[in-house]
């Protein structure tokens, strides 16, 4: 079985394992009886008041009511709610965003430009921090994520408020890497609209959530039953959902824990690459989340040494799993800006708390002889 394949696993910004007790809770809806919940029979209810129950677990989890999480299918899908939601209930004017935010909120917003929609972009400084200038009176929402998914830099959400404050501009923080690994709370970030996404925290892949602050009108993204509030129809995805709630709940209860084991392994790997002169890590200077380390290993490709640290049995990235593939150095890469015989050395690992330190050894040892070996090809 490919899922039996001994990998050691270092990529969790792209997604997580799923957790066995989040398995747990999702196998009834998968192995019952059939229920939308929807229907109003008992197995309809039952269906229903386990999403209400996973409705709760998230907006605890992220400091919000209930009847804020709008659940969607992914982060995805909670950034194009939110963008082009907005876009519905205005006349075209201006939107906001960071160069570094990922491509489910720019390229949506890329998208309304041809309804007559401007673009202000934000630019980064080299430690991938977001800048943040006067906006244009006429923009009518800024997106700046919480953690960026290839460096891990944390951005400055007071000060994204403010900004948006200013121009009484909504504020979207996408804070789909961020939740699970720090702590968010919604209610008091100052934004209005926020997403998060199930599988970047041991949930399932195919649940997400927008939150909104109700004052906050939005136009619906997908039409039909009217699930949701009017803004997201679909029959619910009840196992996922549910896997999601949990998922939700034992963020909450552990991250601590987690944040204090992926730190210690986190320092281990780069006490481990300052010993090797060809390694520069990135935004070691900034606050980070504790899982992601960025670096370049000048004059060796990236895509060479991953192929050859998958053949060995390690799956790491060369920046985001939506960037890489593409052969092009990433958005978040070129906005920081990075130098550009760098660019095509960049090497992205995330560590989730089932990472052990042995594996940290492992994978510096596999790492070093990769290194010897391709800078000898390369000369
Ligand atoms: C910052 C950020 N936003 C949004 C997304 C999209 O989330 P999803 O994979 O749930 O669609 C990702 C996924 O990697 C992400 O890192």
């Amino acid at each position: 079985m490919w899922y039996n394949f001994p990998m050691i696993y270092l990529d969790h910004n792209a997604t997580t394992p799923l957790d066995e007790r989040v398995l747990a809770e999702m196998l009834p809806y998968l192995q019952g009886p059939a229920a939308n919940a929807s229907s109003i029979h008992s197995l309809g209810r039952r269906a229903r008041s386990a999403v209400e129950h996973a409705r709760e677990q998230v907006a605890s989890w992220l400091n919000a009511h209930p009847s804020q999480v709008i659940f969607t299918a992914s982060g995805t899908e909670a950034n194009n709610l939110a963008i082009k939601g907005i876009a519905a209930r205005n006349i075209p004017g201006a939107m906001a965003a960071s160069l570094i935010e990922h491509p489910s909120v720019l390229k949506p917003m890329v998208g309304l430009m041809r309804s007559g929609w401007r673009i202000e972009k934000l630019a980064a400084d080299d430690q991938g921090r977001c800048l943040f200038p006067e906006l244009a009176s006429d923009v009518r929402l800024l997106a700046v994520m919480l953690a960026n998914n290839e460096s891990g830099v944390l951005q400055d959400i007071s000060k994204a408020a403010e900004c948006a404050r200013r121009v009484k501009a909504v504020l979207l923080v996408d804070a789909v890497q961020a939740a699970g690994k720090i702590p968010v709370d919604f209610s008091n970030s100052g934004a209005q609209l926020m997403s998060v996404s199930s599988h970047k925290i041991y949930g399932p892949q195919g649940a997400g959530a927008l939150l909104r602050d109700k004052a906050i009108d939005l136009g619906p993204l997908i039409e039909g039953g009217g699930q949701e509030a009017d803004l997201r129809s679909g029959t619910y995805n009840v196992a996922a959902i549910v896997g999601f709630g949990k998922a939700a709940e034992l963020a909450a209860a552990e991250w601590k824990t987690r944040h204090e084991i992926v730190s210690r392994l986190r320092d281990q790997l780069e006490a481990g690459l300052a010993l090797m002169p060809e390694v520069t890590v990135f935004a070691q200077a900034v606050p980070r989340l504790p899982n992601t380390t960025l670096f370049a290993l000048r004059g060796i490709a990236s895509e060479t040494l991953l192929m050859n640290l998958d053949k060995l049995g390690f799956a790491v990235s060369s920046g985001s799993a939506c960037s890489s593939g593409k052969g092009e150095p990433s958005h978040v890469l070129q906005a920081m800006p990075i130098a550009r015989g760098l660019l095509d050395s960049v090497v992205r690992v995330s560590l989730g708390h089932e990472n052990q330190a042995h594996e940290i050894s492992a994978f510096l040892s596999a790492l070093q002889r990769q290194v010897k070996g391709l800078a000898a090809y390369h000369t």
